[in-house]
């Protein structure tokens, strides 16, 4: 007996279970030619997702392709396994017995950048864009990076308190039209648009320049050391500001990218720079007692924040140079820009050596390296591949949670004061009162939406002629359901996937991505 129904509605497909509907509203697809499909949100019309209740020994796959499928949803009864070495298709035994690290979550950043662009398309819209993003009929991102002050993607350079200058007091400390405007309205929005709390992670590009051995928001400069206590009471007061404004922080890091400020060559994005011994040093006498000492406490303290190769030295020169620092540091966070330099291994061996702390990647985007790529790529299914692709492998490798930078950008990929335009999953179109859905947004779906907080990376075991082009992940939710996330960039292919005594096959065309989700509780 069929358990469930699907028919189509006023275009719109319907999908019944024991009497209950869920309507997915369908991408309004713009094909771009030689690219992929964006889906187009206006006034009265935005794609949306539901993910499909539990049914007894079925699955469910969700399946987005370059050739234009988005989240396209099809159930299919899961079979006895009948896996035999001589003749088989690729096959990932899946074995949930074996557990690694503990998932936090997925996300992007409210930057000044994105909440201008938000705020500049009509409410209608402004709601389309954090539900897309938030909600449960969106991609349920349960993570939000903001700054502490303005960086790159702001229209001027500023920080907090930048008078009086040498004020150890910080007696001028006050958020700004930024964060009453842009910042904190669209947290709030999406605290409200979102079922699971969400975990704000707060960061410093720049200090005030008082503060810095240069007089600059961007090159290179340090910390003056008469400030190292003033700049551990600077993160105190954002923590204390924002929970003025009913929004809780939950980990704060050591200041972005603090390599950048040291060799002082990019120009492009405010910074400070440090070295790992004055890191070591700062957190152990300064920020570290300030905020265990304080109300905040529990705000997990994240260092590195800075690109894959830098590894090395946030963790094993910064802890040579300061054991200390461990008591202090929750975790260390990482950026996407020069993975391809670095191997994801890298990773692993950072939490080998520091089994109890995590590894999360707060910073990504396409289209940063100047001249040699398109700022912003309408359409680029590319762009989504590499996403998809760098995620399984950082989650391969450890990492607990995967944030993406700017929520949403314009098409030049700004604003930004030093032009330094990139792309973003959405771009809005305020003069056609739109926004569009790149398939970059889908590609973070496919993991934000299928991995809640709690759920643990497990084993999977490849047979069969698997190919290293079908990239792989695989979780035990606190549901106790296994999801499996599949990116296809070899030739059309079906996968196995393989539970126990159960069998679950998949299609994927080249170019393809695949979440597929198991019912919890199969007896194994
Ligand atoms: C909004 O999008 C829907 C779906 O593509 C379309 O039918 C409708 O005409 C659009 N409305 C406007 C005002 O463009
Ligand atoms: C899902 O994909 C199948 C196969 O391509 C297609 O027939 C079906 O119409 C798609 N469903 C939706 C809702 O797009
Ligand atoms: C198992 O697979 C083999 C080879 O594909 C097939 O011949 C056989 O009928 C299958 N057995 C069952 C019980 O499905
Ligand atoms: C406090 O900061 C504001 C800018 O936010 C500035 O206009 C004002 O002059 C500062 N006050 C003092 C006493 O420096
Ligand atoms: C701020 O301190 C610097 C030295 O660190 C000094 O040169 C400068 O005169 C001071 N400025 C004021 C207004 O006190
Ligand atoms: C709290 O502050 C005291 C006094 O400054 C210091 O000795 C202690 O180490 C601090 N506690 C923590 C957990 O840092
Ligand atoms: C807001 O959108 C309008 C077009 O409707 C555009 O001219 C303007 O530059 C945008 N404002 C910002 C701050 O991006």
């Amino acid at each position: 007996m069929a358990a469930y129904k699907a028919c189509v509605l006023f275009g719109v497909l319907v999908v019944c279970f024991f009497g209950a509907c869920f309507a997915d509203i369908p991408c309004a697809a713009r094909k771009i030619t030689g690219k992929s499909v964006v889906c187009v949100c206006n006034a009265t019309y935005c794609d949306t997702i539901t993910r499909e209740p539990f049914v007894p020994n079925t699955y469910v796959v969700y399946y987005s392709s370059q050739s234009g499928l988005r989240f396209n949803k099809s159930r299919a009864q899961l079979k006895q396994a009948n896996y035999s070495d001589t003749e088989c298709i690729p096959t990932l035994i899946l074995n949930p017995k074996v557990k690694y690290q503990r998932v936090e979550g997925f996300g992007g950043a409210t930057t000044d950048a994105a909440g201008i662009n938000w705020k500049n398309l009509s409410l209608p819209l402004q709601k389309y864009l954090i539900d897309s993003y938030f909600s449960d009929k969106g991609l349920q991102y349960n993570m939000i990076r903001v700054p502490i002050g303005g960086t790159d993607f702001s229209t001027h350079a500023y920080a907090y308190n930048e008078l009086p200058v040498n004020d150890t007091k910080l007696s001028n400390f006050t958020l700004t039209y930024e964060d009453f405007h842009y910042k904190i309205p669209m947290i709030k929005a999406a605290m409200q648009a979102s079922s699971t709390p969400i975990h704000v992670i707060a960061t410093t590009w720049s200090p005030p320049l008082w503060m810095k051995t240069r007089p600059v928001y961007r090159g290179r400069s340090l910390l003056k050391p008469e400030y190292y206590q003033t700049y551990a009471d600077y993160h105190y007061k954002f923590l204390e500001k924002y929970k003025e404004q009913g929004i809780n922080v939950w980990g704060i890091t050591t200041t972005n990218e603090p390599t950048t400020g040291l060799v002082g060559f990019i120009h492009s994005v405010n910074n400070l720079g440090w070295t790992a011994a004055s890191m070591g040093r700062w957190i152990i006498m300064n920020l570290g007692p300030t905020i265990r000492n304080s109300t905040f406490k529990d705000v997990k303290i994240i260092t590195g924040d800075d690109q894959r190769l830098t590894l090395p030295y946030w963790a094993n020169v910064l802890v040579a140079e300061h054991p200390k620092v461990l008591d202090y540091v929750d975790g260390i966070a990482v950026h996407y820009y020069t993975d391809f330099l670095t191997p994801a291994s890298i990773l692993s061996e950072v939490s080998k050596s520091f089994p109890n702390k995590f590894i999360i990647a707060t910073e990504a985007c396409e289209g940063s390296i100047p001249i040699l790529e398109k700022h912003v790529d309408v359409g680029s299914w590319v762009r989504a591949k590499k996403y998809a692709i760098d995620i399984i492998d950082d989650i391969n490798h450890d990492v607990v949670g995967w944030i993406d930078w700017n929520l949403c950008l314009n098409v030049q990929g700004g604003p930004s004061y030093t032009a330094n335009h990139v792309d973003s999953p959405i771009l809005v179109f305020p003069e056609f009162n739109a926004f569009i859905k790149q398939p970059m947004f889908y590609a973070m779906g496919h993991f934000s939406k299928f991995v809640p907080r709690g759920s643990r990376r497990i084993q999977v075991t490849q047979k069969c002629g698997w190919k290293k082009s079908l990239w792989n992940t695989a979780f035990i939710t606190p549901q106790n359901n296994v999801v499996v996330v599949l990116y296809n960039d070899g030739k059309a292919t079906k996968v196995n996937l393989q539970l126990g005594s159960y069998q679950a096959v998949v299609e994927m065309e080249g170019n393809s991505m695949a979440t597929v989700e198991l019912p919890p509780n199969l007896s194994l």
